[in-house]
């Protein structure tokens, strides 16, 4: 039997009406959301993302600035750069596009972003509440995975999830997530012992690789059943893919999210979620 499709499209679009609903009542209170981005250098699949991001906030009323800084920029530089958007209260969230150049450090740069505008959930603070279960602004990809597990009713407690990722942005706050949904998770990565096996004893396998040529789920690694939520893109014999053969696995599935139009456009949508409770946060402070 063929499993059911989940599809980003139609989750990410249920957030953005959610979002241009927020957006509307907080105009009401004098509240503009703007979301500021901060893109260095020439990497086409970053600019293509950034531009996306800036037309998703359009289609829901949110305000952008768009920062677009050489790939020569200094840590100095960039840091100066977030230490004016953390001071300018016209601005609600702030971006630094992933992954910088060389002579940049990710830690160093996204650790100064305000918390209270981290709309990526990347500052110690943040990544610290969301492991305490008291975070209000958490990593738009795993919170968008979390979302389409609630669109269509999956319920985690006590389900066995093999998380195939350790990052800072995906593994990590995952696996904090679907824990505090009483979900068993194992978290691999390179050094993994026996992943084959450990994906057939899955209920749940959620895979973050984004390389072919390193791992492919196909559904023979699967067990009947199985839930498949596919965080990767990459190309591929010039293809878009992500890490399963989204065809073959949704034959043995219950559930399998496409790529794309899977896990993608859930990160966009909950990026305009997180900006709206920025906004919110903002128009708390000294209350
Ligand atoms: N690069 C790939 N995904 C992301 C993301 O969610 N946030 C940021 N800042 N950079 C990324």
């Amino acid at each position: 039997m063929t499993g059911t499709k989940i599809d980003g499209k139609i989750i990410a679009q249920s957030v953005k009406d959610r979002v241009k609903k927020a957006v509307v009542e907080l105009n009401t209170q004098g509240i503009k959301p703007c979301l500021a981005t901060v893109l260095v250098g020439d990497n086409p699949a970053s600019a293509t993302y950034v531009r996306n991001k800036h037309k998703a906030c359009e289609e829901v009323g949110i305000t952008t600035k768009d920062h677009k800084l050489d790939a020569n920029t200094s840590q100095v530089q960039l840091n100066e750069i977030i230490e004016n958007l953390n001071n300018d209260n016209s601005v609600h969230g702030i971006l630094v596009q992933l992954p910088l150049p060389e002579q940049l450090d990710e830690f160093t740069t996204t650790s100064r972003i305000s918390p209270l505008k981290d709309v990526d959930g990347l500052t110690p603070h943040n990544a610290g509440l969301l492991a305490m279960k008291k975070a209000a602004l958490v990593a738009c990809t795993p919170s968008g995975v979390m979302e389409m597990f609630d669109f269509h009713g999956i319920e985690l407690e006590g389900k066995n999830v093999v998380l195939i990722n350790r990052s800072n942005l995906v593994g990590k706050p995952l696996y904090h997530l679907l824990l505090d949904k009483n979900a068993t998770v194992i978290t691999c990565h390179s050094k993994t012992k026996n992943l084959e096996e450990l994906c057939k004893s899955a209920d749940i396998v959620i895979t973050a690789v984004g390389d072919r040529n390193k791992f492919t789920l196909t559904s023979d690694m699967i067990k009947d059943g199985a839930i498949v939520i596919d965080v990767a893109i990459s190309r591929f014999k010039e293809k878009l893919v992500g890490d399963a053969d989204y065809e073959d696995v949704i034959q043995k599935a219950s559930f399998a999210t496409p790529v794309p139009g899977g896990v993608g456009p859930m990160t966009v949508a909950m990026l305009l979620k997180n900006t709206i409770t920025a906004a919110s946060l903002s128009s708390q402070i000294g209350k």
